[in-house]
């Protein structure tokens, strides 16, 4: 985590990721099934080029799973 709000990891090309939505997962940034029930659903991505990348984890990002700054406006 770098902030309150965004996670940096490390993910590998071509890899599928799963970004939870929720909010709920206890291995945020990552689904971990915990949105069963809420009638949300993780978000599938994957990476062009291997690297490090900042999700989202306020849920409020315009580019998800990718942190675009929302949660430091307002
Ligand atoms: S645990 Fe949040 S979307 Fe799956």
């Amino acid at each position: 985590m770098i902030c309150a709000q965004a996670f940096k990891v490390s993910l590998e090309e071509g890899t599928p990721y799963f970004w939870c939505t929720c909010g709920l997962s206890q291995r945020e940034p990552f689904c971990d099934g915990s949105h069963k029930g809420t009638g949300l659903k993780s978000h599938c991505f994957t990476v062009p080029v291997s690297g490090e990348v900042i999700l989202c984890g306020c849920k409020q990002t315009k580019t998800p799973p990718f942190c675009d700054g929302s949660h430091v406006e307002g």
